[in-house]
């Protein structure tokens, strides 16, 4: 069997694009929708409840509007704060970036001393710390939040001297952990990678969700035979906020496939 419909893919901005060109990757011929809400940007700073309501109008919006077959919350703090709400309210599998990342983490890790960062809204949930609990009660976890790194992503400032002193700044009970492994717990850090891992130090593996994301995706649709054949289409690209900023930001960002981006009004 095989299955035309599109994957829905949100997140508060640029960072589910993390995910997106993961997904791009593994599964070149799956249709993708992109929904980024940059007009209500960050999540991570905002209560449960809201963000829980931004994820019911989006995933609703892909469900009626596009049909989709899957819907990937490429975001943190919104698997945190509604992913289970969400798994239980639409027939549509839904998917979440926690359990992937957590899976990852613990697989490169050797010393099972490990660190979570995230927004604050993330690491406050207490859902990485259930998750890693839930799969390893012996592993010691470490975690920060990192408010203010979203904003940065958010501008496309991924390497100015601000955003080094302050990833040295929240990063350094990371250091004094001493972790051997760090997950990037807020799909937007993958892009402050190279500063982040200055801060933290060489020697710490840093683990990004994105790719076991996908790989999870891949197992979804292999198992409901839902899977997409015949010749690629291009991702479609929506945002809440200023598109033309979306597309100038997001190009430099995920690369050449985010082409045109369109409105999506909450
Ligand atoms: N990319 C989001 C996450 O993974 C969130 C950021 C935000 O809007 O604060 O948590």
């Amino acid at each position: 069997m095989v299955d035309d419909r599109p994957i829905g893919v949100f997140d508060s901005g640029f960072g589910g694009l993390t995910v997106a060109r993961a997904l791009i990757d593994l599964l070149p011929n799956e249709r993708l929708i992109y929904v980024g809400d940059t007009g209500r940007y960050p999540y991570g700073n905002k209560p449960q409840a809201d963000v829980r309501e931004y994820s019911h109008e989006i995933t609703r919006w892909l469900i009626d509007e596009y049909d989709v077959k899957l819907v990937v919350v490429a975001c943190n703090t919104a698997s945190a704060a509604a992913l289970a709400d969400l798994q239980s309210t639409y027939d549509t599998p839904i998917v979440g970036v926690i359990d992937a990342g957590v899976a990852s983490l613990l697989k490169v890790s050797e010393s099972n001393h490990v660190g979570v960062i995230g927004t604050v809204g993330t690491i406050g949930s207490g859902a990485y710390q259930d998750a890693v609990a839930e799969a390893d009660e012996a592993v010691r976890l470490t975690c920060a939040a990192c408010p203010g790194f979203v904003e940065f992503v958010e501008r496309g400032e991924l390497q100015s001297d601000q955003v080094r002193v302050l990833a040295e700044r929240l990063l350094s009970p990371i250091v004094e952990a001493k972790v051997d492994a760090l997950l990037l717990g807020c799909t937007h850090y993958p892009f402050l990678a190279r500063t982040i891992a200055e801060a933290v130090g060489r020697d710490v593996v840093l683990v990004s969700s994105a790719d076991e994301t996908a790989f999870e995706v891949r197992s979804m649709l292999m198992n409901n035979r839902t899977t997409r054949e015949g010749t690629p289409v291009p991702p479609v690209f929506l945002s809440s906020g200023d598109i033309d900023e979306f597309a100038r930001i997001g190009r430099m960002l995920l690369g050449p496939e985010l082409d045109n981006v369109g409105h999506w009004n909450p």
